[in-house]
């Protein structure tokens, strides 16, 4: 169990850090205004992306697997799958935004973007807290 949770995470640490980055690359973009520039961050953010999306399924996998195999329970477990959820949404949310600026139809300021960037950084203090803490 201790290796699984480990794996865990160490996926989830990954995940995170993809998450944190792309909206980071967002303010760059929305920041640039040469097409060298764009182009450049383009290929970084599908890169990062990608590496995101298959980190982001191994903690998911790891976590189902210890929560399956040992039967943990609790309403710390409900709520943090509801935050996981959130963490979710904004990763699809992001692939789109990359779509979006590859395809020149970004419309929103840097301004947007660094506070959009604050959102995985709560979702993943309250999961952390909800997981170590188990508050209820
Ligand atoms: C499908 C999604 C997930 C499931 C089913 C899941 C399930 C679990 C389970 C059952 C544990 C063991 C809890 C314990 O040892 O008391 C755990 C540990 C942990 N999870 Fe998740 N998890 C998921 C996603 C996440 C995400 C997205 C994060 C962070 C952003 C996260 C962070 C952690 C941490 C830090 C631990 C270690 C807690 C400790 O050992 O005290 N998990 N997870």
């Amino acid at each position: 169990m201790l290796w699984v949770k480990a794996f865990h995470i160490i996926f989830v640490i990954s995940w995170m850090a993809g998450l944190l980055y792309l909206p980071r690359l967002f303010v760059n973009h929305a920041m640039a205004s040469d097409a060298a520039t764009q182009a450049q961050l383009q290929l970084m953010q599908r890169k990062l992306l990608r590496f995101t999306t298959l980190l982001g399924k191994l903690a998911l996998i790891f976590g189902l697997w210890l929560w399956l195999q040992w039967g943990f329970a609790g309403g710390w477990l409900h709520a943090k799958l509801t935050l996981v959820l959130g963490l979710i949404g904004f990763h699809v949310y992001c692939a789109k935004l990359v779509r979006d600026f590859a395809a020149g139809r970004n419309t929103r300021s840097h301004v947007w973007y660094r506070y959009f960037n604050e959102i995985p950084t709560l979702l993943m203090i309250a999961i952390v807290i909800l997981v170590v803490v188990k508050p209820f």
